[in-house]
């Protein structure tokens, strides 16, 4: 019955279906657009990735995939073509190409001024300092010259971070003498295509993220605080709420609204500060896009980042921030080396009560590679930590030996 009320519509069974829901088109194909595709779907949109890979997260769910580069005028001009609004999975992309669609009425969301202001990290510390939000102490590093006058100004220990194109700690270095301060400049690439920049060193009694929602008409709601735990640089495990005093927890949640102010932000955005010793706040990025601090939201709140998002963009109401349990944790399931990404363990990792296993469905493994993710709810977040960590020990991925 339900197929000839459709066949009605679409006369012929090869003709181009009517564009009767939102179209949305995301550039990039991994897991933040997955989790984004998912919640656009459920809404009832159809959904185009833009991605290299065929076989990406994202693509092999996705309402129509589009293969090509991202930063090619006539593939980005293509997926405008084809979707009603384009948003982001990362802010690589070039600003000027997607000024380009702009400038020929296409909607981009996060826009390009945003992600221009957002994909430079120097860039990025200066607005947020502009707005006087607290970052830590930084300096531009373009010379040897600056970088010694930087040793000087920031003192040692200091984190020498590539301005552009890093995620997952690649791209930073953490220097403790000089020596090792010119040996980083030059194998991060300073000097040649890579622009550097430099960062004090906080010592940071933990590291706290957030993330913000700004609707169009620039209302924005917040999240609740988390705790965070890289290990090597990489998101390790997310503990929500984060165990701080309500005044610590507020302080985080304003100055992210905030940063999404200055940056113009359309979208879920991610904030990453760092909790000093002395109870003060600092700002340590931004991402403008859904964030790996926010997975948790999936299960753990009213409504996810992932809709929030997408909501966002579309110009719908924004959905209820509220937890719907005490405590939530989430832990990455990450790569140990490079193979094939068979998950193995499922059968044991699905037997821990109340933990959600989420996979990637990405082909190949790699040391510290992202490939899935685990969050329990509870009661406590000792407790929710000990069933997710549980199920993350339980799953593995490459071949059975
Ligand atoms: N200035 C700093 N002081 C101390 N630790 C830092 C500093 N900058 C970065 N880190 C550590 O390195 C991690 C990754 O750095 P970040 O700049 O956030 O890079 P990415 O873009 O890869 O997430 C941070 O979460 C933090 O643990
Ligand atoms: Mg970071």
């Amino acid at each position: 019955m339900q197929e000839s009320y459709d066949n009605a519509l679409l006369g012929r069974p090869d003709a181009e279906p009517p564009a009767l829901a939102p179209r949305l088109g995301i550039v990039g194909g991994g897991q933040l657009a997955r989790m984004t595709a998912m919640a656009a779907l459920r809404l009832g949109c159809d959904v185009v990735i833009l991605e290299r890979n065929r076989l990406s997260p994202a693509a092999t769910l996705a309402t129509h995939a589009l293969v090509g580069d991202w930063n090619d005028p006539a593939v980005l001009a293509q997926l405008a073509a084809r979707t009603d609004v384009i948003t982001l999975e990362n802010e690589f992309v070039d600003a000027e190409a997607l000024r380009s669609l702009e400038a020929a009425g296409r909607v981009v969301l996060p826009g390009s001024v945003t992600v221009s202001r957002a994909q430079d990290k120097y860039q990025q510390k200066a607005l947020l300092e502009a707005a006087g939000l607290p970052v830590v102490p930084y300096a531009r590093v373009d010379s040897l010259h600056q970088l010694r006058t930087a040793v000087q100004r920031l003192g040692l220990p200091l984190v020498l971070k590539a301005r552009r194109d890093a995620y997952d700690g690649r791209g930073n270095a953490t220097v403790r003498t000089v020596d090792e301060a010119e040996s980083a400049f030059h194998a991060l690439g300073a000097g040649g295509a890579r622009a550097l920049y430099a960062e004090a060193w906080c010592e940071f009694s933990l590291e706290l993220a957030t993330i913000v929602v700004r609707a169009r008409t620039g209302e924005t709601v917040t999240y609740p605080v988390v705790e965070t735990e890289q290990r090597n640089h990489v998101c390790n495990v997310v503990r929500a709420p984060a165990r701080v005093t309500p005044e610590i927890a507020a302080r985080v949640s304003e100055v992210a609204r905030r940063a999404a102010d200055a940056a113009g932000m359309v979208g879920a955005m991610g904030v990453e500060c760092f909790l000093t010793a002395s109870g003060e706040v600092v700002i340590n990025e931004l991402a403008p896009r859904v964030h790996n601090s926010g997975h948790y939201t999936i299960e753990a709140c009213a409504c996810s980042q992932f809709e929030n998002h997408v909501r966002a963009v579309l110009g719908l109401p924004l959905g209820s921030t509220r937890m719907v349990a005490p405590a939530a944790v989430m832990v990455n399931l990450l790569g140990t080396r490079q193979t094939t990404a068979r998950p193995m363990g499922l059968e044991r990792a699905l037997a821990v009560e109340g933990a959600n296993v989420h996979l990637y469905g990405k082909l190949m493994s790699g040391a510290g590679r992202k490939l899935g993710h685990v969050t329990a709810l509870g009661d406590t977040v000792e407790q929710a930590e000990s069933a997710a960590s549980q199920c993350a020990a339980a799953i593995s991925f490459g071949e059975a030996a």
